[in-house]
């Protein structure tokens, strides 16, 4: 497979590597991944995160186990165990059902390996329009609030919220990010801050607790956040802690983005309630780890309830900023969702 480079992943020699997400921002750690239980593995330990990455990865590393020779049954037993590494984000499940597309060709292997750096071109891509069709929504001197990473980390391109942001921000128009902490596994303050600082945006990072207070002070003009999965009526899943500024926002009048490619969207799925919602480990809520250390605070017998996503339902979002365009609330009561959007 000819070479590539994201932010975050790399083919060289026909090998994936991929950025350590974990061991950012205190360490650029590019790590090889030869097979199926190391990127799942890298997926399930968030070395690789982000709706959009986490899709693209298992699609590059599929092509790549073709061209080393792997067999058709044994690729499609990868496919499956691949699609099984993280439930949300419904990207994975879409590009992996292209990827399967591709796997029933005559010549697999040259199709899988096209489909997959397609899935990459059209990723960047994706990600540009966002960006163009959500900064003509950021008003200048705009003082933005952003959960989790959604940026060129978690994407092949400039990222989703991040990249309306960026965009917003080269046009002059921001004046200052608010980046959630985004406890328990801190995506905004180890990966958002240290994104936004290699691109000179300016930031503040705040603890979660705080985006209410500041939304009180009338120091917060808007929120963008991202999505792993949007339902048929709009609900949209993200990083556990969404919800509560999407309620926080209702309260104080301040709009509330949603940035995503139409791969998040999943019309399968009639509503919130029926995204399946990941749970994680009790130590991520017991105590933190990374490339810094490990530190436990909570009794070593305590209850932990830790479920990594939260679902915002479409009453609360002001706007869905897709590739496709502006989607609204009234497109939305209308079923745009409902059918698939490309
Ligand atoms: O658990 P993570 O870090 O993979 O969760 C990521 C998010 O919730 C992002 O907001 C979402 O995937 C959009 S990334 C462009």
């Amino acid at each position: 497979m000819q070479s590539l480079t994201t932010t975050s992943l790399r083919i060289r020699e026909n090998q994936l590597w991929i950025l350590d997400q974990q061991a950012l921002p205190q360490r650029s750690d590019w790590r090889e991944c030869r097979d199926v239980s190391e990127l799942v593995d890298h997926i399930r330990t968030l070395r690789v995160r982000g709706a959009p990455l986490i899709g693209l990865s298992a699609s590059l590393l599929l092509a790549l186990l073709a061209e080393q020779g792997m067999a058709q049954d044994a690729l499609h037993h990868a496919l499956e165990t691949l699609r099984a590494s993280r439930p949300t984000a419904v990207n994975l499940m879409n590009n992996l059902d292209r990827m399967k597309a591709a796997l029933q060709h005559t010549d697999y292997v040259k199709a899988l390996t096209e489909e997959a750096l397609r899935l990459v071109d059209e990723d960047r891509a994706l990600c540009d329009s966002i960006a163009t069709h959500g900064a003509t929504l950021v008003m200048p001197g705009s003082r933005l609030l952003t959960h989790c990473n959604t940026g060129g980390l978690a994407t092949a391109g400039v990222g989703t919220a991040i990249g309306v942001i960026r965009r917003a921000h080269e046009q002059g128009n921001v004046a200052q990010v608010w980046v959630d902490e985004t406890r328990p596994l801190l995506q905004g303050g180890r990966l958002t801050a240290w994104e936004l600082g290699e691109l000179s945006i300016p930031y503040q990072l705040i603890c979660d607790s705080m985006a209410a207070s500041l939304m009180a002070q009338k120091r917060v003009d808007a929120i963008w956040v991202g999505a792993d999965r949007i339902a048929a009526n709009g609900d949209v899943a993200n990083k556990i802690g969404t919800y509560s500024l999407a309620v926080l926002a209702k309260y104080h009048g301040i709009p509330f983005y949603v940035a995503a490619p139409h791969t998040t969207h999943d019309p399968q799925c009639p509503d919130g309630a029926a995204i399946p919602i990941e749970q994680r480990a009790a130590g991520e809520v017991t105590g933190v780890s990374g490339s810094f250390g490990s530190v436990q605070w909570a009794p070593d017998n305590a209850q932990v309830y830790n479920p990594a996503f939260d679902v915002t339902p479409a009453e609360l979002i002001s706007g869905w900023v897709l590739d496709v365009g502006v989607v609204t609330p009234g497109q939305v009561r209308d079923g745009v969702f409902r059918q698939a959007l490309r």
